[in-house]
């Protein structure tokens, strides 16, 4: 059988960033991935990135092409009730920005540093399961072109997202799980456009929720919000341009480039926590541990603390002998998960248009976003979170 330190399912943001990180000091990894490499790298999602994000991936030598194509922002607006507000971030943040480039660019450079590196991924690997991760002795199986492997290893790291094995493969009574499924979905396109602004414009109307963020100068990213069961061929983008338009302020509908698009898709929007991150052997890391909504973008910046978190933990295991950080890791990490789940609850809740709303709870948004534009304090917090609480 062979062995290895380190198992890694999943080869997303956080499967490839804790290979990064552990391979650097040392440490012998496998990740495992189901999906082709082309698949994975073509999967558009996230794009904004928090000061610690890029913060991580500097430090272990991954921001050169970042430094150069990422577009930092010192600010974003919040479009409601005809009039757009800009929030200052990096004012009331003291000094913090965020950062737009693409997951698809993170991942690339990701997957070229491990190609770099001589580290082995495995894709396309089928049947993957974790075994005896409650005793001394884990082991991983998987089969591949019909071949059936089985690594022996110290720990396995579940960084294979919400539809993963990792956290199926717990035993029900040892995880608690919570969570929230919203009423609707996000519709989200890309087009080789320019941005009709250079900060984002998160938008409340009538008509539901709109975000207007970028990829780069020239490429655009748009979202509405859509009903659950509607799918991207009720949503030519002439239907989508016109319906954008009208749910952002006058001056920003003018100033909206349009152009065809070449991505389009629907994803729905839920909170979920597992709670522990750790049984035995076996952690959970980045969305196969917690799912939030999109507004805020906390997804794969809260992966990537995670992946701080365990890689430490790991690192003192084999480098001091202390199980400290390994037994602190669940903890630690949750603190700041549970923190990114409120946000990005506030901000759904605050932005969305729910179905079942009330006059009551229409007042209330309104109250909130009223409040918020007014408050030097209200909008100090929504700008600590946003540029990502400290890790
Ligand atoms: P994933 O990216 O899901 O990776 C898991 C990997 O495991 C996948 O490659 C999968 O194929 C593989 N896998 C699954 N099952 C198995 C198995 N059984 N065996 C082996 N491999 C397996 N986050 C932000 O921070 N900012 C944003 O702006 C933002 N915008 C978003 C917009 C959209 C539309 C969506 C859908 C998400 C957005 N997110 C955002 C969330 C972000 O994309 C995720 O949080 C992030 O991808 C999590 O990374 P991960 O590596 O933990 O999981
Ligand atoms: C993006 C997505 C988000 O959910 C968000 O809040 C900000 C930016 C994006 O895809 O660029």
């Amino acid at each position: 059988m062979k062995r290895v330190q380190v198992v890694i399912i999943g080869s997303g943001p956080s499967g490839l960033m804790l290979g990064h990180i552990l391979h650097r000091a040392g440490i012998e990894t496998i990740i495992l991935e189901s999906r082709s490499q082309d698949y994975v790298l073509a999967r558009v999602r996230a794009g904004l990135l928090e000061q610690g994000t890029v913060d991580l991936l500097r430090d272990n030598g991954l921001a050169g092409r970042l430094d150069r194509e990422g577009l930092i922002h010192h600010g974003m607006a919040l479009a409601f009730d005809g009039e757009r507000h800009r929030i200052d971030l990096s004012g009331l943040a003291g000094g913090k920005v965020v950062t737009i480039y693409g997951q698809t660019e993170v991942t690339r450079d990701l997957m070229d540093a491990r190609a770099a590196s001589g580290a082995p991924t495995v894709y396309e690997a089928e049947a993957v399961t974790p075994h005896a991760f409650d005793g001394e002795a884990p082991r991983v199986t998987y089969v591949k072109d019909g071949v059936t492997h089985e690594i022996a290893c110290d720990f396995i790291a579940g960084c294979d997202g919400y539809h993963g094995v990792s956290r199926a493969s717990v035993p029900a009574g040892a995880i608690a799980t919570y969570e929230r499924v919203y009423p609707f979905g996000w519709l989200g396109i890309l087009a080789e456009v320019p941005p009709v602004d250079h900060e984002l414009i998160y938008a409340n109307s009538p008509r539901g929720f709109a975000l207007c963020t970028m990829r780069s100068s020239t490429r655009s990213r748009y979202y509405v919000q859509c009903p659950l069961d509607d799918r991207v061929e009720d949503w030519p983008d002439d239907r989508f341009w016109d319906e954008i338009r009208r749910r952002v302020d006058a001056p920003t509908a003018e100033a909206l480039v349009t152009g065809p698009s070449f991505e389009k898709s629907i994803a729905p929007l839920r909170s979920f926590v597992a709670e522990p991150l750790r049984f035995g052997r076996l952690f959970l890391v980045g969305d196969a541990a917690h799912i939030v909504p999109p507004t805020g973008a906390k997804g794969l910046n809260l992966a990537m603390s995670d992946v701080r978190y365990l890689a430490e933990g790991l690192l003192e295991h084999y480098g001091e002998k202390s199980s400290g950080g390994l037994d602190a890791y669940s903890g630690r990490a949750l603190d700041r998960i549970w923190k990114a789940v409120r946000f990005s609850w506030w901000m759904t809740t605050m932005l969305h248009r729910f179905p079942d709303q009330t006059a009551f709870d229409q007042r209330m948004q309104e109250a909130d976003l009223a409040y918020l534009v007014s408050s030097q304090a209200a909008m100090t917090s929504l700008a600590e979170n946003y540029v990502g609480l400290p890790v």
